[in-house]
């Protein structure tokens, strides 16, 4: 019986294009040494990125958290505050990455559906004054991962944008799932990013990479990540082995994303039946269930799915989440929904 892996997208493995685009990369000569800039195939990426995303330039890095990391370092200074979502990766899932590397100091904030409002910024922005950290940085997560896949709308950040340049902060995206939000929206990319300063994608989550992600911006930008990166140990020589797979990523896994969030949308409308099951309809490919009103958690959810060659993350909480992705068929979406009121209308 085949094994469905719900717990994220990140466990799709690579196409078969992928593969072998790395090997003709191969067979054209294309790798060099990416630390002195002599990787076609990284070069090639980092154009197709920086055009995608509509922004002056593009670095490829190893992985979101080093992408955010670099972001948040490269345009704040020591101490300065950075206003995070008091649920996003990047204040809760990163290791304090930004004090620990940087010396920042996060401010989390309450967010509707992930989305900070520029009222909660506002507030947020600290006063001129010697006893406070200084305001550095806005960061918004789109779509926002520990609020269900939630999407955030190009309004939403030019909103949010004006009142960081009223305060003269910088403004971040941490898109890990930035193109998930645009094919919801069924809007380019580039439009909500077209307001923040730097942006970070993941081409190793949805959109089927095996390794890396993307930091875009000014020249400027670039130039200072690029030196952080390879402080932070992310320089990396014949990187166009990574690189091939992500320009198909770019050019080929964007527009299928919309079948994945079909998939979480007929999920989501058999577990809507499930009795005092929390649910809310996903707007793109991640479901989050409230099991707090039936007699058992995460961790028993996820032993009695395993059983039924079914995962999800399930190491602790009331709350589980599903992912689709590439791997995942419809059929295996109404294989989980059966296991799920299986388990959990026995329980109610
Ligand atoms: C919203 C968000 N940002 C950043 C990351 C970090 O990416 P990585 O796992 O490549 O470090 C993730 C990973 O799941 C994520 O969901």
């Amino acid at each position: 019986m085949k094994t469905i892996d719900l717990r994220s997208d990140t466990v799709t493995k690579p196409t078969d294009e992928m593969i072998q685009a790395i090997v003709k990369a191969h067979e054209k000569d294309r790798f060099g040494d990416d630390v002195i800039g002599e990787d076609e195939v990284v070069n090639e990426l980092q154009e197709k990125a920086a055009q995608e995303l509509g922004k002056e330039a593009a670095l490829l890095v190893t992985s979101g958290t080093q992408g955010n990391v670099i972001a948040l370092l490269a345009q704040t200074k020591r101490g300065d505050e950075i206003i995070v979502e008091e649920q996003s990766h990047t204040f809760m899932f990163e290791g304090g990455g930004m004090s620990v590397l940087g010396g920042l100091y996060p401010r989390p904030v309450k967010g509707v559906k992930g989305y900070i409002l520029p009222e909660t910024l506002r507030d947020a922005v600290r006063p001129d004054d010697a006893h406070y950290p200084q305001s550095g940085m806005v960061v918004v997560e789109n779509t926002h991962n520990y609020a269900g896949g939630t999407v955030t709308t190009s309004q939403q950040v030019r909103e949010l944008a004006e009142v960081a340049r009223e305060y003269n902060l910088r403004i971040h995206c941490d898109g890990a799932r930035l193109f998930n939000a645009a094919v919801a929206l069924n809007v380019p990319a580039k439009k909500l990013v077209a307001d923040v300063d730097s942006v970070q994608i993941c081409l190793s989550k949805g959109l089927s990479a095996p390794v890396g992600s993307i930091v875009a911006g000014t020249e400027e930008f670039i130039h200072d990540a690029h030196r952080l990166r390879k402080k932070l140990g992310g320089g990396m020589r014949q990187a166009g082995i990574i690189a091939a797979p992500g320009i198909v990523a770019l050019e080929k896994m964007i527009n299928r994303l919309k079948d994945d969030h079909t998939n979480a949308k007929i999920l989501y409308s058999h577990l809507s039946r499930i009795p005092d099951l929390e649910i809310e309809e996903p707007e793109t490919n991640i479901i989050f269930v409230g099991l707090q009103n039936l007699d058992l958690d995460v961790p028993k959810l996820s032993q009695e799915l395993k059983k039924r060659n079914i995962l999800i993350y399930g190491e602790y909480g009331t709350r589980a989440r599903f992912v689709t992705h590439r791997m995942i068929s419809k059929e295996d979406i109404l294989r989980t929904a059966e296991a799920v009121a299986e388990i959990l209308v026995g329980k109610s």
